[in-house]
């Protein structure tokens, strides 16, 4: 009989360690204060502004974690970034995506604390904790915080946009509605790879200016729409593709039908309504990551949760499509695909 191993009780129980090392080297800016050259530990705890009795510990646990290199050993030791850090972490790298990880850190990392709260009561455990406001309007409130929530969004999901782009064919159709945009990301990807597309991106008034802004350094202004609206109160805007991008997931089941409703009514016959988000597998046993991000909506919403595409494809027929199809993206993160 094989023995029963704890390595991984333990490994998943400390788990938090590395991720609040690699959480606080972001809240440092940690890899856009390393150069080509690199540097060593006493420079770059002085550039950061730490007490020298951490450092050594901090900079190599990052080496062992492999979020740097270091060449050489001890004082003289001379850190890097990796290929990944220097690409993914530095704010001189276009393709930076920190802000997902710094919002993990701001606002997550404590919120989780109270996960046996939310299991407990099904109550959110985030800012509308106690001031009861619905999640956007009281995250929105404060601009630095809408702002923050923004970049983390395009973190997540900048690489599924991507494949969607290479995977999903659009030949077929002309027009576009992300619905949900945030900063036109997906609206943003998919017109640069396809230029016969117009696009729309849809969401509240105070996101439609940042949006706005990203769309015109991207030099899209002529192809990509910036709407403002309220995707409950006004109809979505009509497209031959409607998408949705971890909008599904942040509501209970009668608002999720509610939207795809309206997407089904803003398509033509032909039309596909694309969610992207973190599929659970239909058995729910596989995919943790869907699963751990349906505990996140739990925390951030009380009542919102995360779905297979078994439960897709029968909320989409119930509305009337014709049938679904599903598209793998990064990850654990998949297309969910509807026919009207
Ligand atoms: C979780 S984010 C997803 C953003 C983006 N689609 C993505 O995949 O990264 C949810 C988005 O829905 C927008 N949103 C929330 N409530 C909305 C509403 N009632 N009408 C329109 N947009 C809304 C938010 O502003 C935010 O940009």
């Amino acid at each position: 009989m094989e023995h029963p191993d704890p390595g991984h009780i333990l490994q998943t129980a400390t788990a938090f360690w590395a991720s609040k090392v690699l959480l606080t080297a972001v809240e440092l800016d940690l890899f856009t204060a390393l150069d080509g050259e690199g540097q060593t530990a006493a420079q770059l705890g002085d550039q950061l502004g730490l007490h020298p009795r951490g450092t050594y510990d901090f900079f190599d646990a990052l080496v062992a974690l492999k979020f740097l290199d270091r060449e050489g050993d001890g004082p003289a030791g001379r850190y890097r970034n990796t290929a990944a850090t220097g690409a993914f972490l530095s704010k001189k790298s276009p393709a930076y995506i920190g802000g997902l990880p710094q919002m993990l850190n701001s606002r997550l990392f404590g919120f989780w604390n109270h996960l046996g709260t939310a299991l407990r009561t099904g109550q959110p455990q985030n800012e509308i904790r106690h001031s009861g406001k619905p999640m956007f309007e009281e995250l929105y409130a404060d601009q630095a915080r809408l702002g923050e929530f923004l970049d983390a969004m395009t973190g997540f999901q900048a690489a599924n946009f991507q494949r969607l782009a290479e995977k999903f064919d659009f030949s077929r159709y002309r027009t576009v509605s992300d619905v949900g945009g945030a900063l036109a990301l997906l609206s943003r990807i998919v017109a640069a790879r396809h230029p016969h597309l117009s696009c729309t991106s849809f969401d509240l008034p105070a996101v439609a200016p940042h949006a706005q802004k990203h769309i015109d350094a991207a030099g899209l202004a002529g192809r990509i729409r910036a709407v403002s609206g309220d995707f409950f109160a006004d109809a979505l805007p009509k497209a031959d593709v409607v998408t949705m991008g971890n909008i599904l997931h942040d509501w209970n089941l009668e608002k999720k039908k509610t939207l795809i409703r309206k997407a089904f009514e803003a398509l033509p016959k032909g039309g596909a309504f694309i969610a992207i988000e973190n599929l659970i597998d239909d058995a729910r046993r596989e995919n943790a990551f869907g699963l751990l991000m349906s505990l996140n909506m739990l925390i951030e919403f009380g009542d919102a949760f995360d779905y297979t595409g078994a439960d897709f494809a029968a909320w989409c027929r119930e509305a009337g499509f014709e049938r679904c199809e599903f598209i793998a993206l990064e990850g654990p993160t998949a297309a969910a695909i509807a026919y009207k």
